[in-house]
C-alpha cells in the first residue's frame, strides 16, 4: 500500500514524498519577465520546508499569451541563465523543481503584450476588456513550437521536469473546452481534435527532450452547463498517457475563479482592493458592491477535497501517476486520498504560502491540518503584487508591517 511520506516517482524523476507545492503566481517578476531575488527565497523556504516537489508559477511562453505585468517570462533562451543559480541552490533540499509553462489565450492582456489577443475562438471581452481573435493554423504552429522551445530551455536550466498548462481557462485548455473552442477545422470538434494541440506539443517535446519529466495540469470538468464532463476528462487522461505524459494534475474551471480557487465566501474586500475595475469605483459604488457581491457573483462548493471524486476516476483508467489539487488541508484526508482512493499525489497551493514548511509539519506531527481559512485574498493579490498570505484581512496602513 502507499504511503504519504515514502521515496517515489514520476517518470525519471525521483521524490520524497506525495506531497506537492502546485503552481502558484508568484507575482514575483522584473519588468523584462526575469524572476526577483525574492522567487529563490520563496522555493527555499519551501523546499527546506519538505515539499516533495515544487511546481513553479506559470511562466509564459510567448509574448502574446501573457496576462499579467508580473507574470514571468519564458520565451527565449535569454532566461535560461537567469534560473540557474536558483535552481542549482535548491538542489541540497532533494525537491524537485518543476517548471510551469503556460500560454493565457484569451485571458491575455493586450495593454501589457502590445499584441493581439488569440484563442481558439473569437470570443468577446476578457477581464482587460480584450476582444479575443481565432488563431490562425500558422499561429496555432508558432504556439505549439513556443511551448516546445520552453520545455527544451527548462531542461537547460535545470530544472527537474516541465508542468504543461492546460487547465484553468488558459489557451490550451480553451482548445480543450468543447464551450469555448468553437472551430470546425482539425483543431476543433472532437475530443482528438481539440487535444491536437496538447498532443502535438507533448510528441514534439518528447523528441526534443528525450526522457525529461513531463507533466500536464487539466480541468477534468468546468462551470459550464454544456462544457466539460468527466466520461471526456477519462478519455482526455488515456490519450495524454498515450502521449508520452509522465503525469496528470487534476484540477477544475475553465476561467472562472471561484470554480478552480474556492472560498467560503466572496472576499469582497481584496476584491475591491486589488482588482483595478472596482478599484477605481466611487466609494458609494464600493459600498453598493459589497451589499450585492455575494448575490451576483456565484461561489462554488464544496471547499475541500473538490477534485478528488474526478482524480479518483482518472487514476482507475490510466497507468500514469495522477495529482489531484483543490482545497486538500488535512493529513487524515491526505492519508485516505493516497492509500484509499488510490491517487498518487496531492498537491497544495494556499497551504504553501501560510506555511512554506506545512509538509515537515505534517510529518513530524507538529500540525494535522494547514492554517489556511481559504479566503482567497491571496488571489487576488497577486495579479498586481507579490505573493502573500493576508489570512481574510486587508492590513490598515500601519498595520502593514505585521503582514509582510
Ligand atoms: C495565488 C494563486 C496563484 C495561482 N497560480 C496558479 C498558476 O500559476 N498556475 C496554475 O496552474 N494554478 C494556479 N493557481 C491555482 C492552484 O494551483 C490550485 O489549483 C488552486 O488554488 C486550488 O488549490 P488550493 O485549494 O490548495 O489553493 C493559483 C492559485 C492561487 C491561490
Amino acid at each position: 500500500m502507499k504511503k504519504v511520506f515514502e521515496t517515489c516517482a514520476i517518470g525519471t524523476l525521483q521524490l520524497k514524498n506525495r506531497i506537492l507545492r502546485s503552481a502558484t503566481h508568484e507575482g514575483m517578476a522584473n519588468e523584462d519577465g526575469t524572476p526577483t531575488d525574492d522567487l529563490y527565497k520563496t522555493y527555499k523556504k519551501i523546499a527546506a520546508g519538505g515539499a516533495g516537489a515544487i511546481i513553479t508559477g506559470y511562466v509564459g511562453v510567448k509574448q502574446n499569451g501573457k496576462t499579467f505585468a508580473n507574470m514571468r517570462m519564458f520565451d527565449s533562451d535569454k532566461y535560461v541563465d537567469s534560473y540557474s543559480a536558483i535552481n542549482a541552490g535548491l538542489k541540497e533540499h532533494k525537491t524537485p523543481i518543476i517548471l510551469q509553462v503556460a500560454h493565457g489565450g484569451s485571458r491575455s492582456n493586450s495593454k501589457i503584450t502590445g499584441q493581439e489577443v488569440v484563442g481558439p475562438s473569437f470570443k468577446k471581452k476578457n477581464e482587460y476588456g480584450d476582444i479575443c481573435r481565432e488563431a490562425s493554423e500558422t499561429e496555432i504552429e508558432e504556439i505549439i513550437n513556443a511551448f516546445v522551445g520552453a520545455i527544451s530551455n527548462a531542461k537547460k536550466a535545470g530544472f527537474d521536469g516541465v508542468q504543461i498548462h492546460a487547465a484553468h481557462g488558459y489557451l490550451l485548455s480553451e482548445f480543450i473546452s468543447p464551450v469555448l473552442n468553437k472551430r470546425s477545422d482539425k483543431w476543433g470538434g472532437t475530443t482528438e481534435n481539440r487535444l491536437r494541440i496538447v498532443r502535438e506539443i507533448l510528441l514534439k517535446a518528447r523528441e526534443a527532450v528525450n526522457n525529461y519529466p513531463l507533466l500536464i495540469k487539466i480541468s477534468a470538468h468546468d462551470e459550464f452547463k454544456n462544457g466539460l464532463k468527466l466520461d471526456e476528462a477519462i478519455k482526455i487522461a488515456e490519450i495524454l498517457q498515450n502521449s508520452y505524459c509522465d503525469a496528470i494534475e487534476v484540477s477544475c474551471g475553465y476561467g472562472d475563479f471561484f470554480y478552480t480557487v474556492r472560498m467560503p465566501q466572496i472576499p469582497v474586500d481584496a476584491i475591491i482592493k486589488f482588482v483595478p475595475l472596482y478599484r477605481e469605483l466611487s466609494p458609494f459604488k464600493k459600498y453598493l458592491l459589497k451589499i450585492i457581491a455575494p448575490f451576483v457573483m456565484k461561489n462554488y462548493k464544496p471547499i475541500h477535497n473538490y477534485n478528488v471524486d474526478g482524480a479518483e476516476l482518472i487514476r482507475r483508467n490510466v497507468d500514469i501517476p495522477v495529482i489531484v489539487v483543490g482545497g486538500i488541508r488535512s493529513l487524515s484526508d491526505i492519508t485516505e486520498i493516497i492509500t484509499e482512493k488510490n491517487i498518487d499525489f496531492i498537491s497544495m497551493s494556499r497551504p504553501f504560502i501560510i506555511e512554506p514548511n506545512i509538509v515537515e509539519k505534517f510529518q513530524k506531527g507538529i500540525q494535522a491540518e494547514s492554517r489556511c481559512i481559504n479566503c482567497g485574498y491571496c488571489l487576488f493579490n497577486v495579479a498586481g503584487n507579490k505573493l502573500r498570505c493576508y489570512y481574510g484581512k486587508i492590513p490598515k496602513e500601519k498595520d502593514k508591517q505585521a503582514f509582510a
